[in-house]
């Protein structure tokens, strides 16, 4: 290791000035710890950095470290019951602590004092780990995903996106590295005050991977359904079959459907007892979860990306006074952007998720957290929400599966499905009482908004220029973040008219269908009947035309709702 004394010392600083870990109302103040040092920046600052493990030409040893079915002696193994707590449990299990979630730890934000106690993980848009949503938020204060009094659950179908992963390939971190990378060659460049920590950073992040945190996100996930949901395996058990749980071909993907068969099924146990499907992922092939691959339209600055635009602009005017004040403690052959401004958020989020803690955090304030979440729901609403023109065509490969699993039909091809593996009872079964497809969180957004679930999207298209002037129910750390899960239950209910019902839940919140699926009654538990559901979705399918969506010549613009469909 090449840690100088000097940089020790400041290491020991670092640590001694971190918030507490254990309680976050007693985290303390970024602001009283920051020094007036000035630091001369190293000439490795902002060098990328990383370690590779396993080390090349080592593989476990099955014959010397045979697995328990060798070995044997595993002592008396008798099962208890499926444990199936969405439905006995009088209390459901909310993941409503901090959001940063056990082991990682996040300062308080710059400028807040000892008694504020404000999770800024909450704020991150798609880059927060996921937290349980209230069904208040979208108009049914009474629900809870616990099964309705009198109703049964006979099928459950998830769509949940990847835990935490490393940024994508080229995303704006590595850029600002490489832009720091470039002070240092400058000359006079040095760093002061709550950015003095730069003078020795380096940038430790990989790209596209699932991160250990990320990892037992989905883990967790998997374990929280087999104990909501176990007792659906008994109907495998009667069928004598086991699941296919399906994801994509990206490293992170099949570590994520693994993780989370793990989490479900146990360790070893998830390797004999759920058919792993791994569809490929790659430019011009048909996958539901990877849409945008066959979407050209998707890819198109005036069409698929219009909110990615929209919230760059939005970023250019929103951290002013923290730009100023960060350019103040810099001094050299480098000015902070707003570019970089969001860059640094962005360490922030992702230096958390990743290594557990992140110096980043605690140069911004509460404002800028809530404009960098602000950021990212311009971003989602006009890139795969109500706001795009591609969303509802992107989603409709999922939709045309969920509702070909309602009705035990294979789909036809009007979408990114890929007919070769929907047509087969063994890629594509429709029997199944579980299901459960991993996939990425434009997908899963995609989805909600070719579902029509308005009720996600309720106000006027976001105002692009003003957070506070905004009035949607929109917020994109609630519906996208890291392993962010859709969930549709499909009850038995004897004492209903309608027995056969079935509703939708996103990250625990029920979502209310009665003003956006026509014939859907009003109801506290946001069930709708069963076949009144199906017929809605399919007239959507009918609406939702992928080939002019995903390919003719338009141009859309952030601010206006297009019900995710191109306009003609
Ligand atoms: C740190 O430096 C700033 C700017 O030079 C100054 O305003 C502030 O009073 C200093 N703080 C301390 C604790 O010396
Ligand atoms: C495992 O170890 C045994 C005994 O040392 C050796 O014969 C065998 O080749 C090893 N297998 C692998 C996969 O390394
Ligand atoms: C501390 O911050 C909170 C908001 O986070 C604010 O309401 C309160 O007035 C502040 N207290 C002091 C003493 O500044
Ligand atoms: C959801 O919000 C309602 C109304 O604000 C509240 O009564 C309820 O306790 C909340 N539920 C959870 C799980 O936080
Ligand atoms: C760093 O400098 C190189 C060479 O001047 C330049 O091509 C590159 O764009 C710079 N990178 C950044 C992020 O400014
Ligand atoms: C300052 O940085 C820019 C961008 O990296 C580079 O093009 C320029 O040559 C640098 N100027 C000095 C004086 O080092
Ligand atoms: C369907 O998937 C297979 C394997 O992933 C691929 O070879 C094929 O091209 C896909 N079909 C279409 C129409 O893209
Ligand atoms: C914020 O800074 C940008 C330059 O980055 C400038 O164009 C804009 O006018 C400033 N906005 C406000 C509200 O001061
Ligand atoms: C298994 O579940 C499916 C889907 O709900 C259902 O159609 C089927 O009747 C069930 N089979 C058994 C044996 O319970
Ligand atoms: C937000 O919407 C509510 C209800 O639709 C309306 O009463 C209120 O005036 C709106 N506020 C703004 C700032 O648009
Ligand atoms: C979608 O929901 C909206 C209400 O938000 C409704 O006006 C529209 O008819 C719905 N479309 C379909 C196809 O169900
Ligand atoms: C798309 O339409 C615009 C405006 O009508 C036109 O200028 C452009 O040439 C068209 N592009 C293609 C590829 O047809």
């Amino acid at each position: 290791m090449k840690y100088s004394a000097a940089i020790l010392a400041l290491m020991a600083e670092a640590v001694l000035a971190a918030p507490q870990a254990t309680s976050g109302a007693t985290a303390s103040s970024s602001t009283s710890t920051a020094t007036n040092t000035t630091a001369m920046a190293s000439s490795y600052a902002g060098a990328s950095t990383s370690d590779v493990y396993p080390p090349s030409g080592t593989v476990a040893n099955g014959t010397l470290f045979p697995s328990e079915s060798v070995v044997g002696f595993p002592g008396p193994t008798q099962t208890g019951v499926e444990p199936a707590a969405a439905q006995t449990a009088p209390l459901y299990p909310y993941n409503t602590g901090a959001a940063k979630s056990f082991p990682l730890v996040a300062a308080q934000p710059h400028g807040s004092n000892s008694t504020s106690n404000i999770d800024i993980t909450k704020y991150w848009g798609n880059l927060s780990p996921w937290y349980s949503v209230n069904s208040s938020d979208y108009g049914l204060p009474n629900a809870s995903p616990l099964i309705p009094k009198g109703c049964s659950v006979e099928q459950v179908h998830l769509l949940y996106r990847h835990g935490a992963r490393y940024p994508t390939s080229g995303a704006a971190p590595a850029t600002f590295a490489s832009k720091i990378v470039n002070a240092t060659k400058g000359t006079g460049f040095n760093v002061s005050g709550d950015l003095a920590f730069l003078a020795n950073w380096e940038y430790k992040l990989g790209a596209e991977l699932l991160t250990p945190f990320g990892r037992a996100q989905n883990f967790l996930l998997g374990v929280e359904y087999r104990q909501l949901y176990g007792e659906l395996l008994n109907n495998f058990t009667a069928q004598k079959a086991i699941p296919v749980f399906r994801t994509e071909s990206q490293d992170r993907m099949v570590k994520t459907a693994e993780n989370f068969a793990a989490g479900f099924f146990g360790v070893p146990e998830y390797l004999q007892e759920v058919n792993i499907e791994i569809l490929v992922e790659a430019t011009g092939v048909n996958n539901s979860g990877a849409p945008y691959e066959v979407c050209n339209n998707s890819n198109i600055a005036s069409r698929g990306s219009i909110g990615s635009t929209a919230a760059t602009k939005f970023a250019t005017n929103a951290f002013n006074s923290t730009i100023s004040r960060l350019n103040s403690m810099v001094s050299g052959n480098l000015t902070l952007t707003p570019t970089d401004a969001i860059a640094m958020l962005q360490l922030c989020s992702y230096e958390t998720d990743a290594l557990g803690y992140s110096a980043f955090c605690g140069l911004f304030t509460a404002e800028d957290f809530a404009n960098y979440e602000y950021y990212y729901d311009i971003s989602f609403y006009y890139n795969n929400g109500p706001g795009s023109p591609v969303s509802a065509a992107q989603g409709k490969g999922y939709l045309q599966e969920f509702v070909a699993r309602f009705t035990q039909s294979y789909p036809n091809a009007s979408s990114a499905l890929n007919e070769t593996f929907d047509n087969s009872s063994t890629y594509f079964p429709l029997n199944q009482s579980f299901y459960a497809d991993a996939t990425h969180e434009v997908v899963v957004l995609d989805t909600l908004t070719a579902f029509n679930l308005t009720a996600l999207f309720n106000g006027p298209a976001l105002s692009t220029s003003n957070r506070n002037s905004s009035n949607n129910t929109f917020v994109a750390s609630k519906i996208v973040p890291f392993a962010t899960h859709f969930t549709a239950q499909v009850l038995e209910c004897p004492a209903r008219n309608v027995s056969k019902q079935i509703r939708f839940i996103v990250n625990d919140a029920v979502v209310p269908v009665s003003s956006s699926h026509p014939g859907c009654p009003v109801d506290p538990d946001g069930l709708c009947p069963f076949n009144t559901m199906v017929s809605v979705l399919q007239q959507r399918i009918a609406q939702i035309d992928f080939n002019y969506d995903c390919f003719a010549n338009y141009t859309a613009t952030a601010g206006v709702n297009y019900n995710g469909r191109a306009p003609h």
